[in-house]
């Protein structure tokens, strides 16, 4: 039995989808604060198999123990947590009260009931600012805004569990910039507020839901202005999460892997591949930079090919195509 925190969310999702596909038994723990229980649906559609879902809060030690203690989870993938770095700079306490808080609830949970395998959702933001490029997973560390930070610190909460306890394997998954949705156009990223992230801002706009999006700054030291960032497709960084998984059964102590493409990719270059891929236009207005943004950040992604066997696949066109059609359907529900 696999746990799967957050299983319902976005990335959770893609992940489940690939665990039920492979045959492997799946419960999610979701308090669905930033997703729907029709997901758990969809999941039964796209792979003809039903997880197990427990609505709760990972903050919950006595909801969690119910849980571990009945399923027993071989290994648990904790995507479970929030994730909006400016809610972040204005409710630093929520931020540090799940994700920090959740993790380590959760790791007393599974530390209690024999689960010794844990796959952790960390950022790249985690990264001190650099000029230096690509990050690798050694560059310095150094988040610039709080849930930077809380990402910082579940990172030494696992670090230190590892050292402290050698049965326990960890592997610790710093995501670059996450795009795309499933090819059936049943999972995607489904933003309950406002989103703030590129991609649905630019279909917002492709669609007509606003008038056009914001490029934030065309003045910066990139190749045509704007910010350039290490976009990848959900399916690929799902798939990380399946080898890094499967690494755990052999690679003992705690081990951090960059998920990105290696390749950088504008704000520009993305609205062009997402008008080539779709033949739609969304039209944009030039902004001001958005305040925290860096200029220009990708990751190596070297070691995750080296160890885990893992390397993003599909392509910006991929990206936008499938980002567009859960878009499109989304709408259309
Ligand atoms: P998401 O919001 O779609 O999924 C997170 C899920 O966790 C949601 O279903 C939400 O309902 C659930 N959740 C939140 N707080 C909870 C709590 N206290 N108890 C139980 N469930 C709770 O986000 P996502 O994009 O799928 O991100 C998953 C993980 O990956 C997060 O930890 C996030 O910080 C990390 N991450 C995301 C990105 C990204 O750009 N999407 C990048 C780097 C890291
Ligand atoms: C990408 C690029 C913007 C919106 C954030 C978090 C990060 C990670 C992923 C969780 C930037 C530009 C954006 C818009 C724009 N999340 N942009 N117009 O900021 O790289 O990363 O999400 O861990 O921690 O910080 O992603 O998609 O918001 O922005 O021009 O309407 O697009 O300036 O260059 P970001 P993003």
């Amino acid at each position: 039995m696999i746990l799967v925190t957050g299983g319902t969310g976005y990335i959770g999702s893609h992940v489940c989808a690939l665990l039920l596909a492979a045959g492997r038994e799946v419960a999610i723990v979701d308090n669905l604060s930033n997703s729907g229980a029709d997901v758990v649906d969809r999941l039964e559609t796209v792979t003809g198999r039903r997880p197990l879902f427990h609505r709760g809060d990972v903050r919950d030690a006595g909801f969690l123990t119910e849980v571990a203690a009945k399923l027993r989870p071989e290994c648990a993938l904790h995507f479970a947590g929030l994730k909006a770095v400016a809610e972040s700079v204005r409710q630093p306490l929520a931020y540090y009260d799940v994700n920090v808080g959740g993790t380590a609830t959760l790791l007393k949970v599974l530390q209690q009931n024999g689960t010794r395998r844990f796959v952790f959702s960390s950022s790249a933001t985690v990264y001190a600012p650099s000029e230096v490029m690509p990050l690798t997973e050694e560059s310095p560390l150094g988040p610039y805004n709080p849930y930077g930070w809380t990402k910082f610190m579940a990172e030494q909460i696992l670090r230190d569990l590892a050292a402290a306890a050698p049965d326990w394997r960890v592997a610790v998954l710093r995501y670059f910039n996450p795009v795309g949705a499933h090819e059936s156009g049943l999972l995607g990223e489904k933003p309950l507020g406002t989103p703030n992230n590129l991609m649905p801002r630019l279909c917002d706009a492709a669609a007509g839901r606003t008038p056009r999006f914001s490029v934030f700054g065309l003045d910066y030291p990139t190749r045509d202005g704007s910010g350039v960032r290490d976009y990848l497709h959900v399916t690929d960084l799902a798939l990380g999460h399946i080898r890094a998984m499967e690494h755990l059964e052999t690679a003992a102590g705690a081990h951090v892997y960059n998920l990105g493409t290696g390749t950088g990719l504008s704000v520009l270059e993305m609205a062009a591949a997402f008008r080539a891929a779709t033949g739609v236009e969304a039209p944009y207005e030039v902004c001001p930079r958005r305040p925290g943004d860096l200029a220009e950040y990708y990751s190596s992604p070297a070691k995750a090919e080296r160890e885990l066997g893992w390397k993003a696949e599909k392509t910006p066109a991929d990206m936008c195509r499938d980002a567009w059609a859960f878009h499109r359907r989304c709408l259309a529900d």
